[in-house]
């Protein structure tokens, strides 16, 4: 099968190659997956899951990409609850080889049923974008209605569903980001929009959550947004900084078919828009990875027309 393989860490995507691979074979309930579409998130080349497997043992070359949608071709041994020839989406493992390859094994928990009305494409694009900001405000955020929140980023993949979420959960959304992504945060649906390089986060005020996909500094000053009881969610690693009276929590997504489920509900019924920028086929994905201008909203690989 045609895939693209990394091995060298310092590459970064530079390293990115498309090879000849041997097709994956399932072990216990797993299935294997034709890959429809993959999605990938750039900074994975430089998360430790996708050099050295679980026991931290080299795994290169190594498969990047872990979000997908595409069709079940085989059942491992044991597996139940999804059946060949069924659509499917969901979040690749970590540590195992990903989905920028026209076959993945895989565990079928960390896939869900794909509707017939929503295309390979856009649900690929949802996994990691759509599980994570779900995560982050209902599961470790446990986002009230009425509550105001910052969404850090919120014309990117992750924070703009967590703006259309926190919207729909009934919360006030402070979305930050660009100058350029002003308008595009707004669409989303943020009820005010701060420009992090023209303006002080400060103007926020006090927030119940902030969902941080930015870190650094960001993070910081964030944290001291945080009000009494309020919570910090990061997804880009422990704050250096946490709220004098609440809590931070940072977190890596987990595959789980309910709340994909969710997901693609509100998709299919409108309430949810995801954030697609570039969609390029396997051949072409290298270079789709490596734009020569600002890339906005998330890039998918076609990998079966
Ligand atoms: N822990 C997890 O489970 C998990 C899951 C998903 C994502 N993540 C992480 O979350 C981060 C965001 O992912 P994503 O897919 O949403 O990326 P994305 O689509 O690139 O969105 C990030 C947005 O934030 C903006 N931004 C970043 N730094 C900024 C700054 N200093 N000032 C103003 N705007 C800034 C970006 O603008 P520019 O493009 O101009 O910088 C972009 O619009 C990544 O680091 C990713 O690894 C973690």
């Amino acid at each position: 099968m045609k895939a693209i393989v990394v091995s060298d860490e310092a590459a970064g995507m530079a390293g990115m190659k498309l090879v000849e691979r041997p097709e994956p074979q399932p072990a216990i309930n797993d299935v294997i997956v034709q890959v429809y579409a993959s999605g990938f998130v750039p900074t994975e080349l430089t998360w430790p899951s996708t050099w050295v497997d679980r026991q931290g043992r080299d795994k290169t070359p190594s498969i990047p990409g872990h979000e997908l949608a595409g069709v079940v071709t085989a059942l491992g041994y044991g597996t139940t609850g999804l059946s060949v020839g069924q659509r499917v989406f969901g979040l690749a493992d970590w540590h195992r080889d990903g989905t920028l390859a026209e076959f993945i094994a895989m565990e079928a928990r960390n896939l869900a049923p794909l509707p017939g009305d929503v295309d390979f494409t856009v649900g690929a694009s949802l996994p990691i974008s759509g599980l994570t900001a779900w995560q982050g405000l209902v599961v470790h955020g446990r986002l009230q209605a009425g509550q105001k929140i910052i969404a850090h980023g919120a014309a990117g993949a992750v924070g703009s569903m967590v703006t259309q979420l926190a919207r729909e959960f009934g919360a006030y959304v402070i979305g930050t980001g660009r100058s350029a992504d002003r308008q595009s945060a707004l669409d989303f649906g943020a009820n005010e929009f701060i420009d992090l390089d023209n303006q002080a986060l400060e103007d926020a005020g006090e927030v119940d959550l902030v969902f941080d996909l930015i870190g650094g500094e960001i993070g910081k000053r964030s944290a001291r947004l945080v009000r009494a009881g309020g919570t910090l969610v990061s997804v880009v690693g422990p704050s250096e900084e946490r709220p004098a009276n609440g809590l931070s929590i940072d977190f890596v997504v987990e595959g789980d078919r309910a709340q994909l489920g969710e997901i693609v509900q509100r998709v299919r019924d409108g309430r949810l828009r995801t954030n697609i920028g570039t969609v390029a086929p396997l051949d072409g994905a290298i270079a789709a990875f490596n734009p020569t201008t600002r890339r906005s909203g998330k890039t998918v690989i076609r990998v079966r027309p």
